[in-house]
Order: structure tokens, then sequence, then C-alpha cells
């Protein structure tokens, strides 16, 4: 694809925001069935159900653009389920750090995609129907950032390991 314009840029951006959230809808499948407390698998969880509908709403902006919904891969969505495989021993849970870390990354990344799709819709005066449904996803990714952050510094997982001090 060309990025000759804004326009072709958002597209492009919305492309990749598509690929990562269908990507992130099985990823959270698998970090909710395996996760290795009840706590993150209800996060995890929570999440994948919301960003069934993020898709959704992004099939709902290609259709305000005139355009059928296209995904352009993304390498970072692609290495964060590959490095939690990769990390996860066969037939067993990965620790809650290595969840909370891919969690927390995903979130991360999300919220930087919707901000550059929703600075480049301002530029191009996008309307609602573009512009709202961005925002609904923004809104969920921060609160999910948010519930993680918290999960993170509980003691419960901070106090799992060691500090390899003797
Ligand atoms: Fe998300």
């Amino acid at each position: 694809m060309n990025i000759e314009t804004l326009e072709d840029s958002f597209g492009f951006q919305l492309q990749h925001a598509y690929y990562v959230e269908r990507t992130h809808v099985e990823l959270l499948a698998e970090m909710a069935a395996d996760a290795a407390s009840d706590e993150l698998a209800e996060a995890f969880a929570t999440h994948r159900d919301e960003t069934e509908r993020q898709v959704e709403r992004l099939e709902d902006v290609f259709a305000a653009l005139g355009r059928r919904p296209r995904a352009s891969r993304s390498r970072a969505a692609d290495g964060l389920a590959e490095s939690r495989r990769s990390r996860t021993a066969d037939g067993e849970s990965p620790p809650e750090y290595v969840d909370l870390e891919i969690g927390l990354t995903a979130e991360r990344l999300e919220i930087r995609s919707y901000e550059g799709l929703l600075t480049l819709a301002g530029r191009l005066a996008y309307a609602d129907d573009i512009v709202e449904p961005l925002e609904e996803n923004l809104e969920e990714e921060r609160t999910t950032l948010q519930r993680l952050e918290g999960l993170e510094t509980e003691t419960s997982i901070t106090g799992s390991l060691e500090t390899g001090r003797p």
C-alpha cells in the first residue's frame, strides 16, 4: 500500500489496529484459559469480550470510510503472542509476571495506536461515526491498563518473586 496522504496513513494504521485487536482476541482467550491466578484470568476474560466488540467497532469505522475491513500484519502483536508461548512450559501456566508484562505491553501498544488514529482523524476532520468508535476503544484500553497495573502492584504477585539477594 502506498502512503502518500493523511487518509492513506489513517487507513494503514486502521488496518494495523484491526490486525492487533483480532490477534489479541485469540491471545486473551489463551491468557484467560491458563493464567496462574483467578484475578488475572478474570481480567483477561473480561477484556477478551471487550476486544471482540472493539473488532466490531473497527469494522464500523471501515464501513464509515466506505471500505471493506482489511488487516495489515503487526509484528509487534505477533511478537507478544510468540513471547508468551516461548516462556510457557508445555501444559503449564506462565508465571504471573510474564502475563502481566504481555498484558500491559499489549494495552500500551493499543493505546498508542488509538492515540495516533485519533490525532489523524482530528486533522482529517473526520465525523463522529469514525471518531467515536475509536474513542470508545481507547477508553476500554486505558481502563484495562489501569486494572492490570493494579494487579501488578498487589503483593501477591510481586511478593511471589525472590529478590535474588543472599
Ligand atoms: Fe486491549
